[in-house]
């Protein structure tokens, strides 16, 4: 398979949400966690970086008198004989169609979406992004950064349990933001950063992630939060080197987070193989991104031209496919 670049300048993925007559249209991106997940559940900061060419669109009408219907890759029906992964979907529509101060309405909704589900790339809440935005458009209602939020983490809520809501700032801002205690704040980009991404193959269920973390937290305080606390120091180190452009201690950081998250219980066997294939193969840093216990790991590149020895090389150790994105300068 090959390396799909996801530095598309024509990617619309944060256009708000567009209407023409009785339909409409909400984009929304998927995003990749730096540092600081897990740790951001428990109040530390978080550095996540969007990924413009991996998005999600749900297109939106108006169907009165008929059962609101989803089309997904997942599902085709209506609303009420939705299963329960759809949940997440169900929830963010009625949360989005009831801010708009309008109530319920019959729609039909279209879901379309290349962010891979459950490889901790905010698939979920850019799905609950993009419905949220369809609805404004098709309501000609604007919904500001607070009301998407609040929607999108209704949706986030059954999705995962208690988010932090880091994805649901994430997948909805275009620039890389740092996120703490509900509250995300752009980050600036001294010098353009290459990731490669690669998916580990496997699913990894953020709940499961977050619930085996507190567990361990739970039993061994003394131990895990000291560790929660280098998470947190590595996030606002990394801050501070992704302003400077200085890519050597970015990715030792990377490793060092890499390391803490297997020691909380995270990564998997796959991950860390990746995590060494790309160190082996020149990558500055490795680590995986999002829940883990799956999903995918994250490899900074020092250029476009070595990405794609990473992929590669990536690829050659196991990643069914890979991705490589451009964190511009801002
Ligand atoms: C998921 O993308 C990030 C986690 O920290 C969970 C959360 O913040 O809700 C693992």
């Amino acid at each position: 398979m090959h390396n799909s670049s996801l530095t598309d300048p024509s990617s619309t993925a944060h256009t708000r949400g567009e209407a023409s007559a009785d339909t409409a249209q909400g984009l929304a991106h998927a995003k990749a966690i730096l540092f600081g997940e897990h740790a951001v559940v428990y109040g530390s900061p978080a550095f996540a970086v969007p990924l413009h060419g991996l998005a999600a669109q749900a297109d939106i009408r108006y169907s009165p008198g008929r059962e609101t219907r989803i089309e997904s890759q997942l599902f085709a029906g209506t609303v009420l004989a939705a299963p329960e992964p759809m949940g997440p979907v169900v929830a963010g529509l009625r949360a989005a169609l009831e801010a708009t101060g309008e109530g319920i309405a019959e729609v039909e909704l279209t879901i379309r979406s290349a962010i891979p589900h459950g490889r901790g790339l905010g698939s979920s809440a850019a799905v609950a992004t993009a419905v949220a935005r369809a609805v404004a458009g098709l309501r000609e209602h604007t919904f500001d950064e607070f009301a998407l939020h609040e929607i999108v983490q209704k949706a986030e809520t059954v999705a995962h349990g208690r988010p932090s809501g880091i994805d649901a700032w994430a997948v909805a801002t275009p620039a890389p933001i740092r996120f703490q205690g509900g509250r995300a704040t752009t980050i600036e980009v001294g010098r353009p950063l290459t990731f490669v991404l690669a998916d580990s193959g496997h699913h990894g269920s953020t709940a499961e992630a977050v619930a085996g973390v507190r567990a361990l937290r739970d039993s061994a305080p003394t131990t895990i939060d000291p560790m929660i606390a280098r998470l947190a120091e590595l996030t606002e180190s990394a801050i501070d080197d992704v302003r400077r452009g200085d890519r050597d201690a970015i990715g030792g950081r990377m490793l060092e987070a890499h390391r803490l998250l297997t020691e909380l219980g995270v990564s998997t066997p796959t991950l860390g193989s990746l995590v060494d294939a790309a160190t082996a193969a020149g990558a500055r840093g490795a680590k995986l991104t999002g829940g883990g216990l799956g999903g995918c790991v994250l490899a900074l590149a020092d250029s476009a031209e070595q990405a794609e020895e990473l992929a590669d090389a990536l690829r050659a150790a196991g990643a069914p496919r890979t991705w490589t994105t451009e964190v511009s300068r801002t």
